[in-house]
């Protein structure tokens, strides 16, 4: 099938907006595939440290992005290392390192070109649902559907904390607000493929709504495109 003809929901959005819970069960609705290209800047940055390359050394950073070697499997995330080992780094890729080691990487443009292609790669039958900051501005600039979620940085927070109390990690609230304020504005001041509200993106203000509500949403857009 030609690739521009499988639909594409782009959803963009600041850190810890849900936004990838919201992906995650759009795709779960309408069958379609997910990528949360988010995990391929963790990844990224996770696989530096572990190579004790720098996280500005933009060559030897995107020449790890190209080749990574990781795994998606029902759920879980696995990387390769070294001597043949795989290790299962679903919940490493989630701490508060990784997340700022991540958002440091992206703003290297070698790195992001180094990933466009495996982006690419997810769009298959019958359809994708796509999170992250450019999926609508710069990977699926075709997208069928694309949404800018959001939420306050008080609410953000809040959500970030009880996820990761949820998976037993340690976590301080006013912390956590001031990481998100330091990487929204890394994202959205960075010159390549900054975080920002393409004008045909539809805004999801979710601070007031529920989970449920917000899928709602985005799958209502979905529905008056197909008509
Ligand atoms: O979405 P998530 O919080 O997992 O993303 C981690 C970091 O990866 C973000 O702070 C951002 O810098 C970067 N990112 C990006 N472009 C994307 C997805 C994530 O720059 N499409």
């Amino acid at each position: 099938m030609n690739h521009s003809l499988i639909p594409v929901i782009a959803i963009d959005g600041p850190s810890a907006s849900g936004k990838g819970t919201v992906a995650a069960l759009v795709a779960q609705r309408l069958g379609f595939h997910y990528l949360d290209s988010g995990s391929l800047y963790r990844l990224t940055a996770l696989a530096a440290s572990r190579a004790g390359v720098a996280l500005d050394d933009e060559p030897q950073v995107a020449a790890l992005a190209a080749g990574l070697p990781a795994r998606f499997e029902a759920g879980r995330i696995r990387l390769a290392g070294g001597q043949g080992k795989d290790e299962d780094v679903t919940d490493a890729i989630r701490s508060e390192a990784s997340s700022a080691g991540a958002s440091k990487v992206a703003a290297l443009p070698v790195v992001r070109a180094a990933l466009l292609e495996r982006q690419h790669a997810y769009r298959q039958a019958p359809g994708l649902v796509a999170e992250g900051r450019d999926m609508g501005s710069v990977v699926f600039p075709d997208a069928r559907l694309k949404v800018f979620l959001t939420a306050s940085a008080e609410a953000r927070a809040e959500r970030r904390y009880k996820q990761l109390m949820e998976k037993g990690m340690s976590a301080n609230i006013t912390s956590l607000l001031q990481d998100l304020q330091e990487r929204d504005a890394r994202d959205a001041a960075r010159s390549v493929a900054p975080l920002q509200k393409c004008v045909d993106a539809e805004l999801l203000e979710t601070t007031q709504l529920s989970v449920e509500q917000a899928v709602q949403a985005v799958l209502g857009w979905y529905r008056q495109r197909l008509r």
